[in-house]
């Protein structure tokens, strides 16, 4: 049977904008027929590169009656005010991620959305990949026993050597916690449950950043945001997590994220990708396991497939279609309010008590 189709506008036509084109082809269900950005000569240039048929400024968008769902590319420090209008013009919307940049903005748009009559869904989609999800399999089937502890090391993403205008990465809303803690915080809340509570320490490294990507719009940034943090997440089980998460670490050899029970430990690939390979080692066992992908992989891990965004649009058309929604509100506002609490911890030098909890997101493999 045809999939229902859903017409597509796209708020913001920046650099993250041709990886949803091309991930959202994989969907033909999902057409994108408009795209929008405050800079509508901009948004004119994408529409002629990629096809799209309509074009113009982000009120043109809002206000474009064939769109049903606005996919929310702008920076976080636009999303909760986007949100709330495309909500407010009867649009379902899909957000990039974090989901807004504080606490209190979270609420708004959770409020907006319960109050619309539209869904909010919100990136990161990666723990709907076949890595999380094999992951989360291998821990719900007691592979590694009782969960006891967690540990997730972000390196630099080295976004000032490839990012034409990275200056929103290195200000409030960005650094290592709110630009990559997302995919990893998200991973670890779909395999744990929510966190209790939240330790940490932070700090700027560099206070000036030098740009060094190619059609570079600025040469130099100032950084107001903390580059470098340490944070242990306490869950509601009562699992231990350990984090590092920095645009200082340049290079390192430490994992990116492991899972440690009272019978074994799961290794998992970059949280940033889908794909990737989920090793379990149990206890004197003497070489790691790969485990079989428990959904279908996106192509070869390493290649751009793994780069591609559009599986959280395709999970909120599910949930519009009354399937399950997994990248959903509630969930990404718990993630938002566990990385605004490591920030909190580390200027006032307390344990932050989490007031948020959530379910863990249904998985996508059965049985
Ligand atoms: N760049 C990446 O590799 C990457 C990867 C994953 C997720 N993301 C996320 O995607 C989002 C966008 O990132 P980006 O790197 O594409 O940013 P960008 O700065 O390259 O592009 C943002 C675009 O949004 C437009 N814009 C700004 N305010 C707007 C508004 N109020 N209404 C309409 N348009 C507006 C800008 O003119 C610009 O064209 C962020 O939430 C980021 O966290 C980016």
């Amino acid at each position: 049977m045809a999939k229902q189709t859903h017409r597509i506008g796209i708020l913001g036509s920046g650099n993250i904008f041709g990886r949803y084109v091309t991930g959202l082809a994989r969907y033909p269900e999902l057409q994108i027929v408009r795209v929008g950005d405050i800079d509508a000569a901009r948004a004119k240039q994408a529409a002629a590169d990629h096809a799209i048929p309509a074009w113009g400024d982000d009120a043109e968008l809002y206000a474009d009656e064939s769109v049903d769902i606005i996919v929310n590319l702008t920076p976080p420090v636009h999303h909760a005010r986007t949100i709330s209008t495309a909500l407010a013009a009867g649009k379902h919307v899909y957000v990039e991620k974090p989901l807004a940049t504080t606490v209190e903005e979270g609420r708004t748009v959770l409020a907006a959305a319960a109050g619309s009559g539209r869904i909010l869904g919100s990136a990161p989609d990666t723990f709907l990949g076949s890595a999380s999800q094999t992951a989360r399999k291998a821990l719900d089937a007691g592979r590694i026993g009782t969960p006891i502890g967690a540990s997730a090391f972000i390196g630099h993403s080295k976004a000032e050597t490839w990012h034409p205008d990275p200056r929103f990465l290195f200000q409030p809303g960005g650094g290592p916690v709110m630009d990559m803690g997302p995919y990893y915080f998200a991973i670890l809340v779909n395999l744990l449950g929510p966190v209790r509570s939240v330790a940490a320490s932070s700090r700027i490294g560099a206070p000036r950043r030098t740009v060094t990507a190619p059609q570079r719009a600025v040469d130099s940034i100032e950084v107001t945001v903390p580059t470098h943090a340490g944070a242990v997440l306490t869950f509601a089980s009562g699992v231990i997590g350990t984090t590092q998460m920095s645009f200082d670490v340049w290079d390192t050899d430490l994992p990116f994220m492991e899972i440690y029970g009272t019978e074994g430990t799961l290794s998992l690939p970059s949280p940033n990708n889908f794909d990737g390979d989920v090793r379990l080692r149990r206890h004197g066992e003497s070489e790691w396991t790969v485990l079989e992908p428990a959904v279908e992989l996106f192509g070869a891990v390493g290649t751009r497939e793994q780069a591609r965004r559009g599986l959280g649009v395709r999970d909120l058309a599910d949930a519009i279609e009354g399937g399950p929604h997994r990248a959903n509100a509630p969930f990404a506002f718990h993630v938002l309010e566990a990385l605004c609490a490591v920030d909190e911890s580390s200027q006032q030098g307390r344990v932050v008590e989490l007031g948020s909890t959530c379910d863990r997101p249904q998985p996508r493999f059965s049985g």
